[in-house]
């Protein structure tokens, strides 16, 4: 562990740390992508995606407003997404990843290949192929019933903490979207991040965070990223934290700053 692999401490601990970068610094493209792949970004995509003028009224943006709304971020190749609207048919997710080959991986699971224009799309799926915290801003307090950041990018260095998508200057905008007593799932399997979220939790108050759980609870479907710390030897914990003040307080510490 090299000596800025660090997740507390004077330079990057949650009291200190520098606000959190409007920009994203993990890769948005990888390899070059297929023929089949860019028509699933230029002619799929579209048809899933959430539409920003909605974001006012999130509900109305399915093709049936569903019961109610969960949020992923960073969804990876999305076999935790899908798995989440196939067993839960009357929720709505708007899954978040600005990867387009995550975007990719997930599309093309839902459409076989030569019906990108045409095969029938889950009705209770949208893509919002960007940074999650754009849309988060944008949504109506209160909206939604579950949030999902699985294995969030580590972002291990202290001099990179700013960059967590957990961090300290986020959670007002996380706890005015989410109702109370909403969920927000949280796992990751990197050391420094687990103490890193250890550290946030414990100097916040918006969300009640009981201790982790070292075995994956149930109903949480698996993903990628977990798939591969099993195999290289780490070990995840997974978190369930609730919101725990009612929005209008929620609201006025946000606005206070
Ligand atoms: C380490 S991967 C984990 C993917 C998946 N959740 C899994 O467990 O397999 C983290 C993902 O989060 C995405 N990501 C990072 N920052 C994000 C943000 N602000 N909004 C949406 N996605 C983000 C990255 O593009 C990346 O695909």
């Amino acid at each position: 562990m090299g000596k800025d692999r660090s997740g507390a401490g004077a330079e990057g601990g949650a009291r200190t740390v520098k606000p959190p970068p409007e920009r994203l610094y993990g890769r948005a493209r990888g390899h070059k992508l297929r023929p089949r792949q860019q028509r699933l970004l230029q002619v799929t995509l579209p048809r899933l995606a959430f539409p920003k003028a909605r974001a006012g009224d999130p509900l109305a943006a399915f093709p049936e407003p569903p019961r109610a709304l969960w949020l992923e971020v960073g969804f990876g190749g999305g076999e935790h997404a899908l798995a989440q609207i196939a067993a839960r048919p009357d929720i709505g997710l708007i899954a978040c990843e600005p990867f387009e080959n995550g975007l990719c991986s997930l599309l093309s699971r839902l459409v076989p290949d030569g019906e990108e224009a045409h095969a029938p799309l889950p009705p209770n799926l949208l893509l919002w192929p960007d940074d999650a915290r754009v849309l988060l801003r944008l949504l109506p307090d209160a909206c939604l019933d579950r949030l999902f950041l699985l294995f969030p990018d580590p972002w291990p260095k202290a001099r990179h903490a700013k960059r967590r998508f957990v961090h300290p200057a986020l959670l007002p905008l996380l706890a005015r979207v989410l109702r109370p007593g909403a969920q927000w799932r949280l796992a990751t399997d990197d050391p420094t991040y687990q103490a890193w979220v250890a550290e946030v939790i414990a100097t916040q108050h918006l969300f009640d965070a009981p201790p982790p759980s070292a075995e994956r609870p149930q109903g949480w479907p698996p993903t990628r990223y977990e798939a591969k710390a099993l195999r290289e030897g780490r070990a995840p914990k997974y978190w369930t934290l609730r919101l725990a003040r009612q929005p209008g307080e929620v609201e006025t510490r946000e606005r206070r700053g």
